[in-house]
């Protein structure tokens, strides 16, 4: 069919159903099979649908993602069951299986490296560059003064700002200085505060350069750019460790430091090439995201962060590391992640709220630790496959049940497919001509 996309003036302003016909309409072949299979989605309680169309905008479904549990993850010596959001069939299973093999070897380790968070405001001064320099210790006073309403109920939590610099980077960019600030943001991930005040930051400076008596007519030099945060943040960061002795590693068919030095080998090669680097790393995430996802938190932040912080020398790396030494395996992860366990949709988002009850309702520096674990825990399942069988072997038995449903089997007919599929290698062609011949069979 061929339809014409044509643009259209006030969508937003369109009720929801309006919104979703118009797609299905002018965008897919069969209409009322999409505006069907949407609404499907549409959740039956009509205030918490309300809400979910609260944290969007132009709204026509709900993508829902699957919900699961990693359980039996002990961290600093207390248990937790983790949820986890993915999509990914292997990734959960990874997450369980690597908790529950540690568990009976002290568990994961994880501790606060540290917590402050960045933010910038660039502008351009035309000006003396001394003149703002001598200048900077009254300026700092006057921010520190025009943002006390903004701060205070932070100050209250035991947070607020830290310290506030003045950058000049000329030598990079004409006339281009910046304001750099750091902050304590305490459980809250901080995003809203940290640019309130940044934003205050910019008007002050103006305020500053109009009325102080040195700076005459001198307020066209200076250009506020852009007030923002630095998503930025190597200094809030947290490690997850495990160790053991070289004796204690019990990997079904394989030899302790057979095992270990290939191990060790395969976090050296992530930490050499790029290419692994980049897959290591995506292994890390996938435990990662899924528990920001869980909690609601913002995973693009979380995400361009720890790729800048890989890169952080100057070649992009392994975010974890391992080293067998006199005897005993560590394996270790430092990632810097700033995350809230209040503001933000970690209130609002109803499963957002049971996940963080599910948790024992944790502190963000808590959290900080759960999430680098579960990290931690994935990358050491992952690599545990692919120096011993390989990926694929899991994970297709995982992905069988993708397989399946696709093929619209039967209760019986998947009993029959895992059972006949136990101990053979699972692949689509593999699985579908199989179900072929059972259903052949009974005809
Ligand atoms: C797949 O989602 C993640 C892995 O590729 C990670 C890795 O290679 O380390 C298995």
């Amino acid at each position: 069919m061929d339809k014409k996309h044509q643009l259209i003036k006030g969508f937003s302003k369109q009720s929801k159903s309006a919104k979703l016909e118009w797609v299905a309409n002018n965008y897919t072949a069969d209409a009322d099979a999409t505006v069907t299979d949407m609404k499907g989605f549409w959740h039956t309680d009509e205030k918490l649908q309300k809400v979910l169309d609260g944290f969007s905008e132009n709204t026509i479904s709900n993508y829902v993602m699957p919900y699961g549990i990693a359980p039996n993850f002990i961290i600093n010596d207390k248990v937790y069951a983790i949820p986890m959001v993915i999509e990914e069939s292997s990734v959960v299973a990874a997450a369980a299986s690597a908790a529950k093999y540690w568990s009976d070897k002290g568990g994961f380790k994880a501790e606060i490296l540290g917590t402050k968070k960045v933010g910038q405001v660039h502008f351009s001064w035309k000006g003396e560059s001394e003149k703002l320099f001598q200048h900077f210790e009254a300026i700092k006073k006057v921010f520190y003064h025009d943002t006390a309403p903004i701060t205070r109920n932070m100050q209250k939590r035991g947070g607020g700002i830290l310290d506030i610099e003045l950058l000049d980077y000329t030598d990079i960019e004409p006339n281009y200085f910046q304001i750099r600030a750091t902050f304590e943001t305490c459980d809250s991930m901080g995003a809203n505060f940290i640019n309130s005040v940044l934003e205050a930051f910019g008007q002050s400076l103006k305020m500053y350069v109009i009325e102080h008596d040195d700076f005459q007519n001198e307020e066209e030099e200076l250009e506020v750019i852009m007030a923002i945060l630095s998503n930025f943040t190597p200094e809030c960061l947290v490690r997850a460790s495990v160790e053991c002795p070289l004796e204690a590693f019990d990997i079904e068919g394989e030899d302790n430091s057979t095992f270990a030095k290939k191990f060790e080998k395969a976090v050296r090669i992530a930490r050499l090439d790029p290419y692994r680097a980049t897959t290591h790393n995506k292994g890390i995430f996938n435990g990662i995201d899924a528990v920001i996802l869980a909690t609601a938190n913002d995973f693009r932040a979380i995400e361009a962060c720890g790729h800048a912080y890989a890169a952080r020398d100057g070649q992009y790396r392994s975010l974890s590391q391992c080293e067998i030494k006199d005897g005993v395996f560590r394996f270790w992860l430092d990632i810097p992640l700033a995350v809230g366990t209040v503001g933000g949709l970690t209130s609002l988002h109803p499963l957002a709220k049971r996940t963080l009850e599910i948790l024992g309702n944790p502190s963000a520096e808590e959290l900080m630790q759960i999430i680098a674990v579960v990290g931690l825990a994935q990358n050491f399942a992952a690599l545990r496959s692919l120096v011993t069988t390989g990926i694929q072997k899991g994970h297709m038995k995982m992905h069988l049940q993708n397989i399946l449903n696709h093929l619209e089997a039967t209760d019986t007919e998947s009993e029959q497919v895992l059972q006949y599929f136990s101990d053979k290698t699972v692949s689509f062609t593999a699985v579908r001509e199989y179900l072929q011949s059972l259903r052949k069979a009974l005809v």
